[in-house]
């Protein structure tokens, strides 16, 4: 954790700089990479640094082993036998590491890194390698995948139900229908456009992609409730819902039941600290962060300051920023990536080795 806290301290306090509410882009002052400088030489000084420096060994030989195996082993069993042969090196103790999982309040626990897919299956990189993107990360745990009916009026959909046809049961489906599907029996159709484009029986997270009027809500959430007995989805959610939306569909009959709320969090927008964050937390209830990397364009990853941080301890500016949404243990980061070598920098985040 300790870059965890250099980032909090240094960094990634709410500082006007850093805030980019109205999507302008924002770059880091020269002070910040000075104070970066001097924290990295303060830190460099420290007893910790020396245990960190052991661990980070074990990550570079985990990376390594990753890269020799090509992912060829299932997914859980390959991490964890890479985990276990790991040992602190000079103390012949084996390390604990922590594959991160999130909890639902139903109990379904996943990793608290997925794969989104906005812009997959849809020309931005050519299909066989974003395929092999998509299946690299399931294969590094990264199983949870997020998509929406719209996006690419149902391509990615379609692209994840060719992609993952023949290994379905170790993936957490998450789709989403729009707020303008949602009327009387729309839903119910909606639903099962999703489950043929993806080709199975059943969504794991059906969301609501945006809030649609109040006095809608309490028939959403019934259509949802019969979906559910019906077996078409496992459980249901919202996304991109305020407090004050979610207060509202606590007060509906079965409201409570809702899974998670979807919403955009990364070091780039801290909004949700003020409020639906905290809010998730005393409600038991994850939240999934989209834009993670700072949006479509990944702004995060070229930051000067997190690939400093990063290198310094043997990660991409990337891991680092995955590693510190998830940080609370109640948040699940679905990065999106159709590129397989950022997949495996995305993954690390996963698992990271701490004393
Ligand atoms: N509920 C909602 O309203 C909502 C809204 C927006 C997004 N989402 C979901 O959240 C997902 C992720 O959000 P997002 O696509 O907006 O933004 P993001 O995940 O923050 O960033 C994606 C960008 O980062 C790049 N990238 C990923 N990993 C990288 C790495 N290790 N190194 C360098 N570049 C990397 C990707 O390019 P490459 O492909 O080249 O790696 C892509 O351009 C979406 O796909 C979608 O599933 C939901």
């Amino acid at each position: 954790m300790y870059y965890l806290d250099f980032i909090e301290s240094n960094i990634a306090r709410p500082q006007p700089w850093y805030h980019s509410e109205m999507g302008v882009p924002v770059t880091l002052s020269s002070g910040t990479h000075q104070r970066a400088a001097f924290w990295l030489l303060r830190l460099s000084g420290r007893k910790e640094m020396d245990t960190m420096n052991q661990h980070l060994l074990n990550r570079r030989q985990f990376s390594a082993r990753c890269a020799a195996l090509g992912f060829a082993l299932p997914a859980a069993s390959a991490m964890l036998a890479i985990q276990a042969s790991a040992q602190v090196p000079g103390t012949g103790e084996a390390p604990k590491p922590v594959v991160r999982t999130v909890k639902f309040p139903d109990g379904t626990t996943v990793p608290a890194i997925g794969q989104g897919s906005w812009r997959l299956g849809q020309g931005r990189h050519a299909l066989s390698v974003e395929k092999e993107a998509l299946r690299t990360g399931i294969a590094l745990g990264m199983t949870v995948i997020d998509t929406a009916e719209s996006y690419g009026e149902g391509r990615s959909e379609q692209f994840i139900g060719s992609t993952i046809a023949d290994q379905r049961d170790r993936v957490f489906l998450v789709t989403k229908v729009s707020p303008e599907n949602t009327a009387g029996e729309a839903i119910a159709r909606a639903c099962r456009a999703s489950l043929g484009r993806l080709r199975t029986d059943r969504i794991d997270l059906y969301l609501l992609h945006a809030p649609v009027p109040s006095s809608r809500l309490a028939g959403v959430v019934a259509k949802f409730e019969e979906l559910r007995a019906a077996g078409k989805i496992r459980s249901w959610g919202v996304s991109n819902f305020s407090v004050a939306q979610m207060e509202e569909l606590f007060r509906v009959p079965d409201g409570h039941r809702c899974a998670t709320n979807q919403v955009s969090y990364s070091l780039r927008n801290r909004n949700i600290e003020r409020d639906v964050l905290p809010w998730c937390q005393q409600h038991n209830m994850p939240v999934m962060a989209y834009s993670p990397l700072g949006g479509s364009s990944g702004p995060l990853v070229r930051d000067p300051t997190l690939a400093g941080v990063g290198a310094k301890f043997g990660y991409s500016a990337a891991t680092v920023a995955l590693d510190w949404v998830i940080r609370s243990g109640n948040v699940i980061a679905i990065p999106e990536s159709g590129s397989p070598a950022h997949v495996k920098e995305n993954a690390l985040a996963l698992s990271v080795l701490r004393s």
